[in-house]
């Protein structure tokens, strides 16, 4: 099976929590053979879709642009039979550059109209791959995905595989030795494994996948007194890391 992954987020390198959630997802289904190509979009040439319909009338099938979506990211996408859409949630759904590259994935569809399951819908001209809906947030409630999850579902509808949504990913990336957050990382792995096997995750999985890793209280005690450190230090959180490095022991 071949899988493409789209990271949208702009922290990639270590810093990224969607990163760290996609890979492993990502370690699970290479883990059951599946051919795995990932693709950080925030480092490529993505223009915006300017609305001509060039790829419904002129040129069918084919965007007026000439970027890294036109001849690199749309042929891939299309040729792949599961993408990973990972991203970070920004003002309660996808970020503007998973939104870019969602955009201009218009030249699979035909301009006309048709009802499907009671609603207007365009005709396919190409099937595109099935969907992952993957994205990390920092506020620790589940509820936060709602819009996103609402987007996903409306959008690729009986396509979408799986929604791994993780919630307090901030401070969930500072505890990846503790026995709860292992456990849930391992589960995105199983998770990964599942969908290349089975073509869903089971509930089992998906269990432990939604299960939280901190509460409210927890959560906001750590973060507000971080932010107030960074703000006292005039830091952004990376400088803030960065200086405040624990010193190893030699
Ligand atoms: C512009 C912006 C908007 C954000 N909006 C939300 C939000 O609506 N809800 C939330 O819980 N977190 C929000 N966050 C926090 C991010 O989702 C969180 O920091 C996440 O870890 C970023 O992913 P990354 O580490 O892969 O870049 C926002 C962060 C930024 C910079």
């Amino acid at each position: 099976m071949k899988v493409f992954a789209i990271n949208s987020s702009a922290r990639i390198g270590g810093e990224s929590k969607t990163e760290l959630i996609l890979n492993h997802l990502i370690k699970g289904m290479e883990e059951e053979g599946a051919q795995v190509e990932v693709v950080n979009i925030f480092k490529k040439k993505i223009n915006y879709c300017i609305g001509c319909f060039t790829c419904w009338t002129k040129t069918p099938g084919k965007c007026v642009h000439k970027d890294d979506m036109t001849q690199d990211l749309f042929p891939r996408y299309m040729a792949s039979d599961l993408c990973v859409m990972a991203t970070p949630l920004f003002h309660y759904t996808v970020n503007a550059n998973m939104k870019t590259f969602i955009e201009r994935t218009l030249p699979f569809a035909q301009p006309f109209l048709e009802l499907r399951d009671g609603v207007t819908r365009h005709p396919l001209r190409q099937v595109p791959p099935a969907t992952v809906a993957l994205s990390v947030a920092g506020f620790p409630e589940y509820s936060v995905f709602k819009q996103l999850s609402s987007y996903m579902n409306f959008l690729y509808g009986k396509s979408l595989r799986a929604e791994i949504y993780i919630p307090g990913a901030e401070t969930l990336a500072l505890k990846t030795d503790t026995p709860v957050v292992k456990k849930l990382l391992d589960a995105v792995t199983q998770g990964g494994k599942e969908l290349i096997k089975n073509k869903k995750i089971s509930a089992e999985t998906m269990k432990v996948i939604n299960t939280p890793t901190s509460d409210f209280e927890s959560m906001a005690a750590m973060g507000n007194a971080f932010w107030q450190a960074c703000i006292d230090q005039g830091v952004t959180p990376k400088e803030f890391y960065k200086k405040n490095k624990p010193v190893k022991d030699s």
